[in-house]
């Protein structure tokens, strides 16, 4: 998929520097080119041999080297690249970037280019989160800097937290998507719901489920990328507005529905949203007050819209392709079949979210895509690369005669 594609990869001085080696493999595989840089600290990490005998190109470390200037100047090592990748970026490359240093290779080829960029990130919970380096990383968004990661975990350190760079799969897909021209969704319009509902039992305290929103933004963020004109409506997450994509925020099921409604005529919806199937059915204006010795206050609930439903209904306004998903601890693929069948949709994303699979807040989705045609099992991906098929599928979905959509 990155035939002739060239990439730049530039190696800084992270223990991450060996997940860079199988980054390289993984690109070479789909036909890129790659040509590394390497820091002196990245030099530490991994050798300038293991880089060359990967990427079979001469690895470019030093600015002030005759040979090394005189064959490619750092003007024209960026010239000659489709994409810079800065894996690993640590907190020391970043800032170097955001203060527009220029004061190695690596950072004067940054400087020098006009080339798309994307880092990822590498290092230690604590410079993660530093002020110095959220600075930087805010800086660097502003700037057209594309990041990926990093992801929560175990680290080298001992600690544990984000920090940890993202695996070669996922930055081999976020490279895909940058490079990726072909718009199939230009024109399309896409609705995606993501995200838990909270449903208010008073001022301060609601009921609510543990979505993360990870998989239904990273859906609005691959339909945008393949052109389609994308309103996101999301519930209460920590997850950033995708870039490119019209994000709606709200809180309960009734607004998110009322806000599905409003987007007006669309192509196609993907309902990942975790809608609270209750609501409590007259919220307190005030906080409920605890009192010593009194009963807990019973809790009446009422059924929420189902906005997956509502948007299946047949009619003139209905999208060409309705996709639900089916979040299960147990008979996932006969519920998928079943709620496929009772809530009108076209396709069912079926997804085990039993806690032993991590599937909820974790970075990793296994999926079955039921449809009338039957049930396919996709293997283990990160949740980007579930959103770039599902894209890509749908792309492809919409592309059809509508005679053959019938028979799906
Ligand atoms: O019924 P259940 O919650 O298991 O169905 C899951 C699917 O239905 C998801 O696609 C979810 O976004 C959608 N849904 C909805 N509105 C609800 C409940 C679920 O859109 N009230």
């Amino acid at each position: 998929m990155l035939h002739g594609k060239r990439i730049l990869l530039i190696v800084a001085g992270g223990i991450a520097a060996f997940k860079s080696l199988e980054l390289i493999r993984r690109l070479r595989e789909r036909g890129a080119a790659v040509r590394c840089v390497l820091t002196g600290a990245g030099a530490r990490f991994v050798t300038p041999l293991s880089l060359q005998a990967l990427s079979e190109d001469r690895v470019y470390s030093d600015m002030f080297s005759l040979t090394d200037e005189s064959e490619m100047g750092h003007i024209q090592l960026s010239r000659d690249a489709d994409l810079l990748v800065v894996a690993p970026a640590t907190a020391n490359i970043l800032a170097r970037m955001a203060a527009g240093l220029a004061d190695d290779l690596a950072a004067t080829v940054l400087l020098a280019t006009d080339k798309p960029v994307l880092a990822a990130p590498a290092m230690n919970v604590r410079m993660w989160t530093h002020a110095a380096t959220v600075a930087n990383v805010e800086t660097l968004k502003k700037r057209g800097v594309t990041f990926i990661g990093p992801n929560d975990g175990a680290m080298a350190c001992n600690e544990h937290g984000p920090g940890r760079m993202s695996e070669p799969e996922e930055i081999v897909a976020a490279i895909e998507a940058m490079l990726a021209t072909e718009q199939p969704l230009a024109g399309k319009r896409a609705l995606v719901t993501s995200g838990p509902t909270r449903e208010a039992i008073d001022p301060v305290r609601y009921i609510s489920n543990h979505s993360s929103g990870k998989q239904g933004h990273a859906i609005a963020a691959a339909l945008a990328r393949l052109g389609a004109e994308v309103t996101l409506v999301s519930g209460p997450v920590a997850v950033a507005d995708p870039a490119g994509v019209r994000t709606i925020h709200v809180d309960s099921a009734d607004q998110m529905l009322a806000a599905c409604l409003a987007a007006g005529v669309i192509d196609v919806a993907v309902c990942a949203a975790a809608v609270a199937d209750w609501k409590v059915t007259r919220p307190a204006g005030a906080k409920i007050k605890k009192k010593a010795g009194a009963q807990p206050p019973p809790l009446e609930l009422s059924p929420n819209p189902d906005i997956l439903a509502t948007l299946s209904k047949p009619g003139p306004r209905r999208p060409a392709l309705v996709v639900g998903f089916a979040a299960e601890t147990e008979n996932l693929i006969a519920n998928a079949i079943d709620k496929r069948g009772r809530k009108g949709c076209d396709w069912i994303v079926a997804n085990d979210v039993s806690p032993a699979t991590g599937t909820f807040g974790g970075e990793r989705n296994t999926v079955h895509l039921v449809s009338a045609k039957g049930v396919e099992a996709w293997p283990t991906l990160a949740k980007d690369e579930v959103a770039g098929r599902l894209a890509a599928r749908i792309a492809l979905h919409l592309a059809q005669p509508r005679s053959a959509e019938a028979a799906e």
